[in-house]
């Protein structure tokens, strides 16, 4: 064949899960509706100078009355699952450190109605139980610094796998806790804002532990339920041959991969990591008894992928380089690592989060994943990319996302075909919504949002994705110059 022969089309395997993946806080709005409470994000964004533009969630997309439209929307691109999170301060309201307090009716019911609707119209649900929205009550206490909050996290899980398990198949306990402790209590960029390293590291902790007690929890209450946790893993790479730049790969292996993955799937913590953070924290806030209750079984893991990551070792010298794109901040998220990393910046192409995109990291991480876990379910739970798109006559004309969702799906189709099991793909994001730090600046949807009107355009990549899910299969790229 010719270079540049587009090929024939790739097939996922039978059965393989096609859906998009939003965040609570990111799209629903509602934030004082059928009697939820306050979260962290719901104070940072209130809090000048921490979101782009002063941005709030308080509307969003305003997806909690609108999801109806918007299942309708999923259903004519032939998705087959949605991936949403639950509101933790929508369903015990009245949580303290102390105790989770009465469930709320209204917040359970808008979730089982959302689940009742999506199963109507032949999509399957998958829940994450904590992609961020921390109820502000217990932030107040400590937040995930505090153990008090893993345990309420579990009282809180079992309450919604006992009324959603009859009908949802698979609960994600936590979404990126790294980004939960690193970004929300080291850098500060996300919420709460926290610039404590120790208390960073004890967040590590008790977001593992508060993964294990959901599992647990889940597993109580919904015994036929699968249980997962999202990670997003780190695909490290160095173009360094000096021990440090080796020695750079290994501590941000340590503090993105294995001080997650350790724990929950092995049962202990990475020894190098205690020792490289010895000097900020003594690890005592880890119990006897902690690391099994951890460690519970998992069905699947769910990989979020975006970007590669890069580093170098750095010996003092010089201006210290940290392009991570985790956001700016004078504190970094990498605790007790700067005097040792540096993230040099990549050339090549980047998405508007500035982001580089190369989709063999995501190939790569899976068969990592594969090799080092035999046997456990992959899922890709979320990939995308922002662009900065613009409605013209009714139509969006996103080619570079088009383009950066086949480059990654073929990276999982090549991922599959070296054995790993790869069972489903999760598109960030089906609506353009609220992310988080940038607000509403940088949009990820493949369905594009009038933030005044609320009125939702799919974009040209939504009629990509419908044609790789109807097809299941990936089509050849088109020959140069010719329309998509
Ligand atoms: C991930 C988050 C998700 C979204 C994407 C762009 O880290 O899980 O909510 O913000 O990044």
């Amino acid at each position: 064949t010719a270079p540049d022969s587009p090929g024939p089309s790739r097939a996922f395997p039978a059965g393989f899960a096609w859906g998009t993946a939003t965040a609570a806080y990111q799209v629903e709005g509602a934030v004082a509706e059928d009697g939820r409470t306050p979260s962290i994000w719901d104070t940072f964004s209130h809090t000048p100078g921490r979101v782009v533009d002063g941005d709030t969630g308080d509307v969003a997309d305003d997806h909690y009355h609108r999801f109806r439209e918007d299942i309708a929307i999923m259903k004519g691109l032939g998705l087959t699952s949605y991936r949403f999170s639950v509101a933790w301060p929508r369903i015990t309201p009245q949580v303290t450190a102390e105790a989770s307090g009465p469930v709320n009716a209204a917040g359970l019911a808008f979730y089982s109605t959302l689940v009742d609707e999506l199963l109507a119209a032949g999509i399957e649900p998958a829940v994450t139980l904590y992609h961020w929205d921390l109820p502000q009550a217990l932030e107040d206490a400590g937040g995930w610094a505090n153990r008090a909050t893993a345990e309420r996290f579990g009282e809180y899980a079992e309450v919604v796998a006992a009324a959603l398990g009859d009908r949802v198949r698979t609960f994600i306990t936590l979404n990126e806790p790294w980004c939960s402790a690193y970004l929300g209590y080291a850098s500060g960029v996300h919420a709460p804002g926290r610039t404590e390293p120790a208390a960073a590291l004890a967040a590590v902790h008790h977001l593992n532990l508060a993964h294990g007690l959901g599992a647990a929890a889940v597993r109580r209450a919904a015994p036929t339920a699968r249980v997962a946790l999202t990670l997003n893993l780190a695909w490290v790479r160095t173009e360094g041959r000096r021990s440090s730049d080796l020695d750079a790969v290994r501590r941000v292996d340590g503090l993105q991969n294995r001080v997650f993955l350790d724990p929950v799937l092995r049962g202990h913590y990475p020894a190098d990591v205690l020792a490289d953070t010895a000097s900020v924290t003594d690890w005592s806030f880890v119990l006897p008894g902690d690391l099994d209750l951890v460690h519970q079984p998992l069905d699947a893991l769910g990989v979020n992928y975006y970007s590669p990551t890069v580093v170098r070792g750095w010996d003092g010298r010089g201006p210290r380089a940290e392009a991570d794109g985790h956001g700016a901040s004078e504190h970094s998220p990498w605790i007790a690592a700067t005097a040792h990393v540096e993230f040099p910046e990549l050339p090549g192409p980047r998405t508007d989060m500035g982001w580089s995109i190369d989709a063999r990291g995501l190939r790569e991480l899976l068969l990592r994943l594969h090799t080092e876990h035999p046997g456990l379910e992959l899922v890709v739970t979320e990939n995308g990319a922002a662009y900065p798109d613009v409605v013209v006559d009714g139509r969006v004309h996103d080619e570079q996302r088009i383009d950066y969702l086949r480059d990654h799906l073929a990276a999982v189709l090549d991922a599959v075909d070296a054995g790993a099991p790869v069972t489903g793909y999760y598109l960030w994001s089906f609506l353009d919504n609220f992310e988080w730090g940038y607000g509403f600046s940088k949009r990820f949807g493949i369905v594009h949002v009038d933030y005044a009107t609320q009125q939702r355009t799919p974009k040209d990549s939504a009629a990509f994705y419908a044609g790789v899910v109807a097809a299941n299969a990936l089509p050849p790229r088109p020959a140069a110059g010719q329309a998509r």
